[in-house]
């Protein structure tokens, strides 16, 4: 088997994003959009991944700096894809392996397409292999042009098309497999002929086949994985996708998705067998539930959420970095921040974790088989023994029941 590397593309200012941030940074379900890209690369054993990145750099390598098998590229100056290809050239001029090259504004990419990708150059033995979809719309992206007898002869980038080349529904996702040699010497022969003056790394691929290598396209693509996210609305779309993956994965799991299109859960949430998720919830960051649990409708599950087994959690209720134990149930309009809840405790509507006192944010401990009633306030920081009867309406605080054990 060939050692291979990648080389993800990243560089890019990206103007129609209109963002100060730097574009593979933007998030798709929870996640910036290049950790999708690294992590399909890691499921088809990559060696190392040559980031390239331009705009924006300091931003990106804070998110990602310390994964050793990334080595991030300076690419000073975006002047096309085929440009920041070369940029790795100290790194890899002399590698003999395969080289994947992918673009960081691809989220959708799925390991199973580099596998097949892989596995049709490696049969092939082809100098480069490209995976290529067939769309709907087409537009935006470079279309494959095919030779009578269905062989690629390039790819012509839309701004560069005759209105024949733009009717063909074949594009370019940019998942390509190259050998490593062959792809350097022809990116180094690109020269910037095309309407924005730039040096595509699609050029170098018709510059292969013009020199006789064998290069193939397979149609391996589904069109929803095509998507690269150039603007916002795309990145929406982009995240409509993923998220439809996610809920997918979700109820194939054994959890309950009553209105998917009225759901929102992130990529990092973890849901047990037979909770059921009613609509208009939204689950944002690392969010654990478990079994037999019932969220929603209209609940808010933050970063640090665990609920344990059997929980319920209720209309308008919001829970942040907080674990709720077995049994516990917070049926409505309801703030739990911060907080431990023992098992089977009954937090009454409306109640809340007062945890933010204007300087820190504190914690609250409920012990199990706790009773607040309507209405309380908890005061953080507060320690509720176990068996805790909080009367409705209560603002509770830890001087108080120190002071007068108001715990009843
Ligand atoms: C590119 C492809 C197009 C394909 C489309 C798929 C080229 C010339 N075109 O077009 O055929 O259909 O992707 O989404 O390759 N980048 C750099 N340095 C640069 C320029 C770009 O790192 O100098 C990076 C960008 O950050 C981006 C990726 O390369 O992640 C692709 O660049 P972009 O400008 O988005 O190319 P497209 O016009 O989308
Ligand atoms: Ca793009």
């Amino acid at each position: 088997m060939a050692e291979r590397v990648a080389i993800i593309l990243a560089a890019g200012v990206s103007s129609r994003m209109n963002t100060q941030l730097a574009k593979v940074l933007h998030e798709v379900c929870g996640r910036p959009m290049l950790a999708y890209v690294l992590d399909a690369c890691r499921e088809v054993e990559v060696g190392k991944m040559y980031v390239v990145v331009g705009y924006g750099t300091e931003q990106v390598r804070e998110q990602f700096g310390d994964a050793d098998d990334i080595v991030w590229v300076q690419q000073d100056e975006q002047k096309g894809t085929a440009h920041a290809v070369l940029c790795c050239k100290e790194h890899l001029g002399d590698f003999e392996g395969e080289t994947l090259v992918l673009c960081g504004d691809g989220p959708l990419i799925r390991a199973t397409t580099l596998r097949t990708l892989i596995k049709e150059h490696e049969a092939g033995q082809s100098a480069a292999t490209l995976a290529t979809a067939i769309l709907d719309d087409q537009n935006g992206y470079g279309r494959i042009v095919r030779d009578a007898y269905d062989n690629i002869q390039g790819i012509v980038e839309d701004s560069d098309c005759t209105p024949e080349q733009l009717a063909i529904k074949e594009v370019n996702p940019s998942y390509y497999l190259f050998d490593n040699k062959i792809l350097f010497e022809a990116a180094e022969k690109v020269k910037p002929d095309n309407v924005k003056k730039e040096y595509y790394l699609t050029d170098a691929l018709s510059l292969i086949i013009a020199t006789g290598h064998k290069v193939v396209a397979v149609t391996a693509v589904r069109p929803e994985e095509a998507m690269g996210v150039n603007s916002r609305a795309q990145l929406s779309e982009a995240s409509k996708i993923m998220q439809r993956r996610i809920q997918k994965e979700l109820m194939e799991n054994g959890v309950t998705i009553v209105d998917p299109d009225n759901t929102w859960i992130d990529i990092r949430a973890q849901i047990g067998q037979d909770t059921v998720i009613e609509p208009f919830t939204y689950i944002h960051g690392e969010v654990e539930i478990g079994q037999g649990c019932r969220v929603g409708p209209f609940a808010y599950l933050r970063d640090g959420t665990v609920l344990k087994n059997g929980v319920v959690l209720g209309v308008f209720t919001e829970v942040k970095n907080s674990t709720l134990s077995d049994g516990v149930r917070v049926r409505h309009h309801s703030y739990i921040g911060d907080a431990a809840v023992g098992r089977n405790v009954n937090i009454g509507a409306g109640s809340i974790t007062a945890n933010f006192n204007g300087k820190k944010v504190n914690q609250t401990n409920i012990g199990d088989d706790c009773y607040i009633g309507s209405g309380a306030v908890l005061i953080a920081p507060l320690e509720l023994k176990n068996g805790s009867h909080i009367k409705p309406g209560t603002v509770v605080s830890q001087e108080e029941i120190d002071k007068f054990g108001r715990e009843s």
